[in-house]
């Protein structure tokens, strides 16, 4: 039997994914700070559950937190971080970036290390980082964020490089999700909303798949050539 932990489990994309790998048989760690969720969670999941409250935004005490948690599952073959925070910042209040600065870099890249340690010692595994179609390029709206997954993808594919390297069959999968419709979703303007059962949907497949990526939904694809071609001229005034 397989054995996943997904960190940010307890609302959104995280939760929907940590139900669709329990409905396929996984034995599920289920980790995020508001533990009452991720509690109800296991009302809501059938096969074998564990349970751990994080602050992935705490490092120090973070990292440690993980690697107990991996010893208390007894390994694990799935880490999947779906931890992550933003909001709109009009006001450039340094509060909201320095959050998701802490949360989506610093966190996410301690959380990773713990992830890799793991897999690189048992010699396999795979690491799952939901980052973002907002990862191609900056956003007013929210700099800190886009800037966030844009280090999210590229702190990935080093990772991936470097198993690559020492030939050790752990594979890294980048998640750039366009709009979900869970708390994350701000703003207006919202398009081909998915909902988060449909995005947890595609995410699985694309991990049964072993890819190194995957838009979610598939048709954000077509929004990431885009902003990949826009001059910097044009898309500064957007
Ligand atoms: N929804 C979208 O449109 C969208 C688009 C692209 C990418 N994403 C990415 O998808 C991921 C999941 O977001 P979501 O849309 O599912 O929104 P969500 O429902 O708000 O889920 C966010 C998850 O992250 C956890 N989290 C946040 N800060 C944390 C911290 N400091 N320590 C531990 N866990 C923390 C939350 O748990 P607690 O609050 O209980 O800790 C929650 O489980 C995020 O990384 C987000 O950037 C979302």
């Amino acid at each position: 039997m397989k054995k996943a932990i997904v960190v940010g489990a307890s609302s959104g994309i995280g939760r929907e994914l940590a139900k669709t790998l329990a409905e396929n048989g996984y034995v599920v760690g289920a980790m995020a700070r508001r533990l009452h969720l991720l509690e109800s969670l296991c009302n809501e999941i059938k096969g074998e559950i564990f349970v751990q409250e994080i602050d992935a935004s705490d490092t120090a005490a973070s990292m440690g937190i993980l690697t107990r948690f991996i010893k208390e599952m007894n390994g694990v073959d799935l880490i999947v971080i779906s931890a992550g925070t933003g909001d709109i910042n009009d006001k450039l209040d340094w509060h909201i970036e320095h959050e998701t600065i802490k949360t989506n870099v610093t966190g996410f890249a301690a959380l990773t290390n713990v992830a890799m340690h793991h897999f690189i010692e048992r010699g396999s595994g795979h690491l799952v980082g939901i980052s973002s179609i907002a990862a191609l390029r900056g956003g007013r709206e929210s700099p800190a964020y886009n800037a966030s997954k844009a280090f999210e993808s590229n702190y990935l594919e080093g990772l991936r490089q470097k198993v690559t390297q020492l030939g050790l069959p752990i594979i890294v999968t980048d998640i750039k999700a366009g709009f979900v419709k869970t708390a994350m979703a701000k703003g207006e303007g919202l398009f081909w909303v998915a909902p988060a059962g449909k995005a947890a949907a595609q995410i699985f497949n694309a991990i049964q798949l072993k890819k190194t990526h995957a838009y979610i939904t598939r048709r954000w694809r077509l929004i990431a050539i885009l902003l990949k071609v826009i001059p910097a001229s044009i898309y500064e005034r957007l």
